[in-house]
């Protein structure tokens, strides 16, 4: 489903302004609720689970939503699961895939929650200390996908999931601990396109014929969004009707009935906020170089233009009369040369100026997009700025603080000062 970034009016965006301050995400419930609205109707033959990967953004106001939507949670770390714990949120509704299996593994599956095996050795510490236990195994197909070598999490340049040549190893450590694999897991970022999904469901189906207890499978998230004009949005009906039909085409054959499972965080919140910033310098390299907009935001709140070349749409409320447009590079507030928020696409190392109204000093600007994987994947606190506010434009058109800005205090307050 095509679904433009949400954006703000500029009265919106003055009002926001005036009662936060800036930097600030802004989040849209309406937008939060209509992603999640495509998601559950993912199509499916048996029995489906959405599971929101709550890295994408883990604060509450947005857990909460989901949860009383009826969404279940992906966490990725011991501590993501203690974090949905905290908010009421039932173990059962909750799964573990983590490249670090935690210490209390053992607490967290006797309070309901079921654990994936990403790697062998997560399975032999899964055997010895739950034996007989139930476990979902995650697995590297063996097939990779996803926009940048960063994100790419399949095939053989990425450690995560057991890789798919190992099953044999995989199910010697499930008989010796007398293990139920009840789940088949694969995440590889599959993408946009339908035929991708349709050969990674067939792979992922030829490992649940090796675990005959597996009665659920999981495929993870990786549902591409547009977030700059011209790219292409996953349309969940289109990617997922091939693979309920395999799923189907496998039930036929073997008589299994899988429950299946997605776990999308980019796809439900990435068009779903943005950053409100202030201009609050301008500067030009003269002639031969270039015009540079200076907000007070950055790698900061969005780091992904820094680390991958991501792209963001960018928005200036500029108070000139009959402004002109001119190519600017749009910079963050960090001394830190990769803060850049117009990067080449898909390298960061490059600039790529980006056609902007002129703006004035003290103007409001806009980055789109900025949803998933910004205020949870900060470079927090570098340079001692502190984690900005979060609000959510709320669908009665009211604004709601959600997360209060960090203060220098707070920054300060694990340091021994003595
Ligand atoms: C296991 C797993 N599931 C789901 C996701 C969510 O992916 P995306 O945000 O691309 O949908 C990730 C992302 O890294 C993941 O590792």
């Amino acid at each position: 489903m095509e679904s433009m970034p949400f954006t703000l009016s500029i009265d919106q965006a003055k009002v926001i302004r005036s009662q936060h301050g800036t930097p600030v995400y802004v989040y849209s419930e309406a937008a939060l609720r209509a992603r999640a609205a495509e998601a559950l109707a993912f199509p499916h033959s048996f029995g489906l689970t959405v599971r929101y990967a709550m890295k994408a953004a883990p604060s509450a106001f947005i857990l909460r939503l989901f949860h009383n939507l009826g969404l279940h949670f992906d966490a990725s770390s011991g501590y993501e699961v203690r974090r949905l714990l905290m908010l009421g949120i039932p173990g059962d509704r909750i799964s573990l895939s983590t490249q670090e299996l935690p210490e209390d593994f053992p607490e967290l599956y006797k309070l309901g929650v079921s654990v994936n095996a990403c790697s062998l050795h997560q399975l032999e510490r899964f055997g010895k200390a739950l034996p007989g236990g139930r476990v979902g195994l995650r697995f590297n197909p063996g097939q990779g996908s996803g926009g940048t070598n960063r994100t790419n999490v399949g095939g053989v340049a990425s450690s995560f999931g057991i890789w798919h040549e190992y099953a044999a190893t995989a199910q010697e450590i499930v008989q010796k601990y007398q293990l139920q694999v009840f789940r088949i897991h694969t995440h590889i970022g599959s993408g946009s396109d339908p035929a991708v999904w349709l050969k990674v469901a067939l792979l992922s189906l030829n490992m649940v014929r090796l675990f005959p207890d597996v009665t659920v499978l999981n495929m993870g998230g990786g549902y591409k969004v547009a977030r700059m004009p011209g790219e292409k949005s996953t349309d969940l009906q289109t990617v997922g009707a091939p693979v309920r039909d395999s799923i189907a085409d496998f039930a036929s054959e073997t008589g299994r009935k899988l429950h299946f499972e997605i776990e999308p965080g980019t796809y439900l919140l990435a068009t779903s906020a943005g950053v409100l910033s202030t201009i609050q310098d301008m500067a030009d390299t003269g002639p031969q170089g270039y015009a540079f907009v200076k907000l007070d935001t950055g790698m900061t709140e969005i780091l992904r233009p820094s680390l991958y070349g991501a792209q963001h749409p960018i928005e200036v409320f500029s108070s000139l009369p009959n402004t002109r447009t001119r190519d600017y590079i749009v910079v963050g507030h960090c001394c830190e040369s990769g803060d850049i928020l117009t990067p080449a696409p898909g390298d960061p190392e490059m600039l790529a100026p980006r056609s902007l109204p002129e703006p004035a000093i003290g103007d409001l600007c806009w980055i789109g997009g900025a949803g998933a994987y910004c205020a949870a994947m900060p470079a927090k606190n570098y340079n001692s700025f502190p984690e900005a506010a979060e609000v959510v434009l709320l669908q009665s058109g009211a604004t709601k603080l959600i997360r209060r800005r960090q203060s220098l205090q707070q920054i300060m307050q694990n340091e021994i000062l003595d």
